[in-house]
């Protein structure tokens, strides 16, 4: 294989081009990325949380009350907030009784780490206090604290626990020191060190495993999540703001409970945090395929007579993600502690939906309206799926029909599907929407674990999307998390569990690109000794250039089961870097635990070397 570089008919390729997609399914958040320990904190938890009803997903779930029978009940005078009405009220006649939770299997805890709890409180009379104690089933009490309150209303009390030892089958337990009525709500334990130290914030290794990507988008909240199934259940970001306990729980869709304590702030957040550009995605006013059939029960979309207040909303999003910090919604920005805006460009406005008339209807109402209150937001509409009997072709005349100005497809597909369609976008037509590859995976059947040969796919796929970056604007993998024991869809990029993360062979794709791309494609002249298409399309290269530092990056994929000797001339390129560093996945297909090795290597090998059987090779010069 002989590379020559051709500078000359170098082309600017977007600067946004890898990113993440995160949704709320397999519990990435609650339970996952979001670092509450508690389950159920707030007593909200409902039977209409699972498909089926089940009568255990109750406001007691997760809790285990040890005491007298008649001393513990969920109430709901007088509550904390409207939008949190269940609350817990222990009414003890007799000592020695708590109120104890175990968190999303078992709450992990790291010797000599802080953990801030916190909880409201009001008592009927005097003063009450109780004992809140960490508990291993393993090590026994790990750390405790005493809690006083003599407040008859709602009074938020905080006190910070330091863990003796580490455990992960840790639950929290309140024990109470007198008889009495004592009432409590938004039970809250979060580790003090959170992804950069946010209150309310984020899981640090998860996190820190995500911004290793360089993720340059982030996708949220899905996904289905985002349009939900029943007009009931459409995501509404309004709800998702303020006080924690102001803020609307709901059904997740994927079968478990969303307590929105990772909400709109904390996602916009977290993309300035990691430096990614953050992509909210709304329903077009319709649910998951326009049916209700489990969110309500209620066909179609939002009726008409609703659809200027939902169209309101989304504008509003706007004034709170970049308005002054003296308007209406910029105002919440500031009071949640951003008074500067979060500088949103792009919103996507429906997810894989069936494009019916109802969707049309709502989509060019929310189109025409956003464009002309916001002509800066980039709109990016939705073909969906990328196969036989979905709406694809639909969605691209709508766009077409309204000059979208991008439009987000997904495929699932094999690995064999990735090698046979590198061309995908070379004959996208560049004068109509761009595209943003929202969400894809090579997946294996029967939705089997990922490995090398899945991984390799999508580089070779990806070296085909750096070189159509002047038409496909973004794209991102999905899903992003998958919580082990509690995974509803497969394959995912990161799986976890309470006490580690464990990254797939993808995952390091993801970052060989995230961590070593270009704004400028630089096409190349191949020479391949070997003529057999079935060969050809097994390797594949492409070349960007950092326009700012100069930086070359150059990855090749080797989908073959032999070694390929290769040579990249670089002659073309004037002022290139003589250091290379090389960064290297190789193995056998089946393989699913591989990392990078990273090497220095004499930049005249690039003459001539060897490209390992089934392998990613990034060279960074
Ligand atoms: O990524 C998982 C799901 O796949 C998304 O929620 C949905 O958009 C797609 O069907």
């Amino acid at each position: 294989l002989h590379i020559s570089a051709e500078p000359e008919k170098a082309k600017a390729i977007s600067k946004l081009l890898t990113g993440i997609f995160f949704e709320d399914i397999n519990y990435a958040a609650d339970g996952g990325l979001y670092g509450e320990l508690i389950q159920n904190r707030d007593f909200e938890y409902q039977p209409s949380d699972k498909e089926n009803h089940d009568t255990k997903w109750n406001s007691n779930h997760s809790w285990t009350f040890k005491g007298k029978e008649g001393d513990f009940a969920i109430r709901t005078e007088q509550p904390l907030h409207p939008n949190n009405p269940h609350y817990a009220a222990l009414n003890l006649t007799v000592d020695g009784s708590s109120l104890s939770n175990a968190g999303y299997d078992g709450i992990a805890i790291k010797k000599g780490e802080n953990y801030l709890f916190s909880s409201f409180v009001r008592v009927a009379e005097g003063k009450k206090s109780f004992e809140v104690r960490l508990v291993s089933e393993k090590y026994g009490l790990l750390s405790k604290g005493l809690i006083s309150c003599s407040s008859k209303f709602w009074k938020e009390i905080k006190i910070t626990l330091k863990s003796s030892a580490s455990a992960s089958d840790v639950s929290l337990q309140l024990w109470p020191l007198q008889k009495g009525r004592i009432d409590l709500d938004m039970i809250s334990l979060f580790p003090q060190n959170t992804f950069k130290n946010r209150r309310n914030g984020l899981r640090a290794d998860l996190a820190d495993t995500i911004a290793a990507i360089k993720p340059r988008f982030v996708r949220f909240p899905g996904g289905c999540v985002a349009h939900g199934d029943g007009i009931h259940n459409i995501y509404r970001w309004k709800n998702t703001i303020g006080a924690l306990q102001a803020r609307v729980p709901d059904r997740n869709l994927w079968g478990y409970h969303q307590s929105m304590g990772l909400g709109y702030f904390e996602y916009l957040q977290f993309c300035e945090d990691i430096g990614a550009t953050p992509v909210p995605v709304i329903a077009a006013g319709v649910p998951c395929q326009n049916s209700g059939a489990n969110g309500g029960g209620q066909q179609g979309g939002i009726p008409m007579a609703d659809m200027p207040a939902y169209i309101q909303d989304i504008i509003d999003l706007v004034e709170y993600c970049n308005g002054a910090a003296n308007t209406k919604w910029g105002k919440q920005r500031a009071a949640a502690g951003h008074p500067k805006p979060f500088n949103l460009k792009y919103i996507g406005i429906g997810n894989e939906d069936q494009i019916t008339d109802v969707f049309r209807e709502r989509f060019a109402m929310i189109y025409k309206a956003l464009k002309k209150a916001h002509p800066e937001i980039t709109i990016i509409g939705t073909s969906g799926p990328f196969f036989e009997g979905t709406d694809y072709e639909e969605g691209w005349a709508l766009a077409n029909e309204m000059k979208v100005d991008m439009i987000d497809e997904h495929y699932y597909r094999p690995p064999g599907w990735f090698i046979n369609n590198q061309d995908f976008y070379d004959k996208y037509d560049r004068s109509k929407s761009k595209v943003y590859l929202g969400e894809y995976a090579a997946s294996l059947p029967g939705g089997n674990r990922t490995n090398l040969e899945t991984a390799l796919a999508e580089a070779l796929y990806l070296t085909s999307l750096e070189r159509n970056g002047d038409v496909v604007s973004m794209a991102s993998y999905a899903p992003l998390l998958a919580k082990e024991k509690h995974t509803q869809w497969n394959p995912d990029l990161i799986y976890f569990n309470n006490t580690e993360v464990k990254p797939t062979i993808g995952y390091y794709v993801q970052q060989l690109y995230g961590q070593n791309v270009g704004d400028e494609f630089i096409p190349a002249r191949v020479d391949f000794s070997v003529k057999r298409e079935d060969v050809i399309k097994r390797v594949a290269h492409s070349i960007t250039r950092d326009q700012k530092s100069g930086k070359l990056f150059i990855k090749i994929v080797n989908m073959l089961p032999v070694a390929v000797k290769t040579s990249i001339d670089l002659s073309k390129l004037s002022s290139v870097s003589k250091q290379v560093i090389k960064k290297e996945l190789s193995g056998l297909p089946g393989d699913y635990k591989i990392q990078p090795i990273i090497t220095a290597m004499d930049f005249s090998n690039l003459k001539s070397f060897e490209l390992k059987p089934y392998s990613f090779t990034v060279f960074e010069l």
